[in-house]
């Protein structure tokens, strides 16, 4: 069990943009690890090294494939790669900052990312099962397949949009397997797009960069309308619920929330999601504050908290030194999970742990800058977070994970359990 050579590649995700993909080597053979990118990123985020220069309009990451190749290559080649915690932790140490600054978190992570899928593939287990004992679970404790909350009206900047709602999800709460779940929402998805072609023709199904539909409707009540429309006309009024991924932080300014024509101060906004959520059945509200405007995240808590998942994306960034705050301030009951925010699948696990310790929920996300990687759907499974974002059902860089779900319910067989309903009641 030894890392025997490790490879860095400059390939491209599902925009077109460069990403680090890494080929480790171990006696049991290669194994791969892809760095996925966000669009409307978190201003807390470990950083993501991009090459400047003319290449790929400055977002060659020639940088970060050297430093795999060269410096990590170097420290960790020898190391047993089962484990883990010493693997990383010579990965942290190796880079010496906070933010992953002298390395780039898409340097180490798709590194960290490998070194888990060639651990399970020497232990002879799946990869879910590995992360579920990184995680702390003995054998067997993580036979839970996650609730898909699936954005299928994209908006803000994964859609070319200022000022704008960033994504409106269907959540199939009232289905009785993830199989059935799946079902519902690509059922969903094609009646919506029925609809939109019908009102808006050609124009109204092109779609954005999570495979959702983005048309051109102003008003998130309008897009709601619609999406509750497509999943009552498929046969799921009863089944189905709503999310939303505000993504605040793109539109404040100068202390001010821009919706559209609309400007809200901090309470007025959260008056706003107060309406809205008594209006439709929303179950779950991410980033519906911007990443530093603590005092408003408190307050959208205590107004609507006990009755709706609010959800810390850019305000957390995966980050347990955030969560820490985020616990201290009554701000979030519930924490996105996206493994390149923070850089290493240590510190994931760690957040992770602190959130389910601190009563939080939490949801294993994709990015909007996605790739064939599949681990994230894995990770949801192993450490039982009961909940994922993985967009549309649409789209290969989407779909690679909602697939991975199947065949990993597939094999569970009678032992996988879908909590539906239960899904923030897991720890
Ligand atoms: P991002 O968006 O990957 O572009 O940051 C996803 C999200 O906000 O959840
Ligand atoms: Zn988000």
């Amino acid at each position: 069990m030894t890392i025997k050579d490790v490879k860095a590649y400059e390939l491209l995700d599902s925009r077109g943009n460069p990403t680090v993909g890494v080929r480790l080597t171990t006696e049991n053979g290669d194994f791969w690890a892809l760095t996925p990118s966000g669009a409307s990123a978190g201003s807390h985020e470990a950083l993501e090294l991009r090459d400047t220069g003319p290449r790929y309009g400055g977002k060659g990451v020639g940088t970060a494939v050297k430093n795999v190749n060269t410096l990590i290559a170097k420290r960790i080649l020898g190391m047993d790669e089962t484990q883990q915690a010493e693997l990383d932790g010579a990965l942290l140490e190796l880079d010496g900052t906070k933010s992953k600054d002298a390395l780039g978190a898409n340097a180490v992570l798709p590194v960290s990312m490998a070194a888990a899928v060639a651990a399970a593939a020497a232990q002879r287990i799946p990869l879910y099962q590995h992360l579920g004992r990184l995680y702390g679970f003995s054998n067997g404790a993580n036979a839970v397949l996650p609730v898909p909350m699936c954005n299928v009206i994209n908006g803000g900047k994964h859609a070319g949009q200022d000022n704008d709602i960033q994504e409106h999800m269907i959540v199939p709460v009232g289905a009785k397997s993830y199989s059935e779940a799946i079902r519902m929402v690509a059922e969903s998805y094609h009646e919506l797009q029925a609809e939109l072609k019908r009102r808006f023709g050609p124009q109204g199904i092109l779609i954005g960069d999570e495979g959702g539909f983005a048309p051109q409707i102003p008003t998130v009540q309008e897009r709601l309308d619609l999406v509750v429309k497509a999943y009552e006309e498929a046969g799921y009024r009863d089944e189905m619920r709503l999310a939303i991924d505000s993504a605040s932080s793109e539109f404040f300014a100068d202390g001010t929330y821009h919706i559209g024509a609309k400007s809200y101060s901090s309470g007025e906004l959260v008056d706003f999601y107060d309406e809205l959520t008594k209006a439709y059945p929303i179950v779950s509200l991410e980033d519906g504050m911007a990443e530093d405007d603590w005092d408003g995240w408190t307050e959208l808590m205590a107004k609507i908290g006990s009755r709706v998942q609010i959800v810390g994306d850019d305000l957390l960034v995966t980050n347990p030194e955030r969560i820490e705050m985020a616990v201290a301030k009554k701000a979030v009951n519930s924490v996105l999970i996206k493994l390149n925010q923070i850089g290493s699948l240590t510190e994931t696990l760690q957040a992770v742990r602190l959130s389910h310790k601190s009563g939080f929920s939490t949801v294993i996300s994709h990015r909007s800058g996605e790739t064939e990687d599949r681990f994230i759907a894995d990770l949801a499974v192993g450490v039982r977070a009961g909940q994922v974002k993985f967009g549309a059902p649409a789209r290969t860089d989407r779909n690679a994970k909602y697939n991975r779900l199947l065949v990993i319910e597939d094999g569970l067989g009678s032992a996988a359990k879908y909590p539906g309903a239960g899904f923030r009641d897991l720890r």
